[in-house]
């Protein structure tokens, strides 16, 4: 008898030798050791023995049935080494100890300011909103006062797409969805609007020093009862005076804009020379940062507001512009220019 538990064996351990995964090994364990297993199986056989026979026979199989169990076990070990090295040979190496790879990216100049104006502007209540780039003609021009061949238009030629949109001038261009958005809120809960949104636009420029094809400006807009160029002015400073941590002035004068009415350049004294009068200022003590105005009634009416009972304040800040001032960036299109080495310098200003 003890034969068939040493063929069983045998037929066990070459079987076992082919196994190289779990699930193969479970099968290969229940066909010997489960409940109809062959192991279990040879029992039967015990029947016919004599009690002395069936003495060895029983303890013949136990000790089968205990190796045969060790040796799975055995290889069910080994399957999960194996696994365990498989997948390492996998995984990049990585090592946690490592240094901080100081080589990574930096956030782009234009990103630091206008992340620190949204923030500046969030603090004073306006909400920060997102644009397309692509827009419709009514958006960046009629419903901004600048019907079909008024010469404005001149000044901001665009991309236009086959479908008859076109790449935004200006973030002016969002103004009539923003009026659309807020005016239930102003209209029947008191809401002021205040909202800034951010964005890049686009203009078929002869690119220079100064001139670019691709540029940021940050438009801000607040509508309320009795707004007036005094809300304006105290805004502009503020946020001014917080991006260049130092007291900034700020003074108006008129610039013509379809969309406003009364409209201005708002300058601020020289960040040089803090308006002694230098080479930067061309010796006058002032430079031009951000055009702004009085929104006209005709574009608050395209939005839905009545121009009787609101008025409020627009400017467009030029945010590329604001970025070179603050950075001293003399050449526009090193802003666009993907160099990291001009582009990192700005790094440690977060
Ligand atoms: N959208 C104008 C431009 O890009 C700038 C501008 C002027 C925006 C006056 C305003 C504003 O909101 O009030 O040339």
């Amino acid at each position: 008898m003890s034969e068939k538990t040493t063929q069983l064996r045998e037929s066990f351990v070459s079987a076992l030798s082919a196994v190289d995964n779990m699930e193969a090994l479970e099968a290969i364990r229940v066909e010997y050791l489960g409940k109809k297993g062959l192991v279990t199986e040879l029992l039967k056989d015990m029947k016919n023995l004599s009690p002395e026979e069936k003495k060895t026979f029983g303890q013949a199989v136990n000790v089968l049935k205990e190796e045969v169990t060790e040796m799975v076990a055995g290889k069910r070990e080994e399957i999960k080494q194996a696994e365990i090295e498989r997948e390492n040979n996998l995984m990049p190496e990585f090592d946690i100890s490592a240094p901080a790879n100081l080589d990574r990216g930096s956030y782009h100049p234009i990103t630091l300011v206008q992340r620190q104006c949204e923030e500046i502007f969030r603090s004073m209540g306006f909400a920060v909103e997102d644009y397309s780039e692509i827009v419709t003609d009514y958006e960046c021009f009629e419903a901004l006062n600048i019907p079909k061949n008024h010469p404005a238009r001149d000044m901001q030629d665009t991309y236009y797409l086959e479908n008859g949109q076109l790449l935004k001038s200006h973030t002016s261009a969002a103004q009539n969805a923003i009026y659309k958005k807020y005016k239930d809120a102003l209209i029947n809960e008191s809401k002021p609007i205040k909202a800034i949104f951010p964005g890049r636009c686009f203009r078929n420029e002869a690119t220079d020093a100064c001139h670019e094809n691709t540029f940021f400006q940050m438009e801000g807009v607040m509508v309320d009862k009795n707004i007036s160029i005094s809300n304006l002015i105290f805004f502009m400073k503020t946020m001014l005076s917080e991006v260049f941590q130092k007291d900034i002035k700020v003074r108006l004068r008129p610039g013509f804009f379809p969309f406003v009415e009364p409209g201005f350049e708002l300058d601020i004294s020289c960040l040089i020379c803090g308006g002694e009068g230098c080479a930067s200022c061309k010796h006058s003590g002032w430079l031009e940062l951000c055009p702004c105005g009085m929104i006209h009634p005709e574009v608050l009416r395209a939005g839905g507001i009545d121009p009787e009972e609101y008025t409020g304040f627009a400017f467009g800040l030029g945010l590329t512009r604001l970025a070179m001032m603050k950075y001293g960036v003399k050449d526009i299109r090193d802003l666009n220019s993907g160099s990291l080495k001009v582009l990192s310098q700005f790094t440690d200003d977060k």
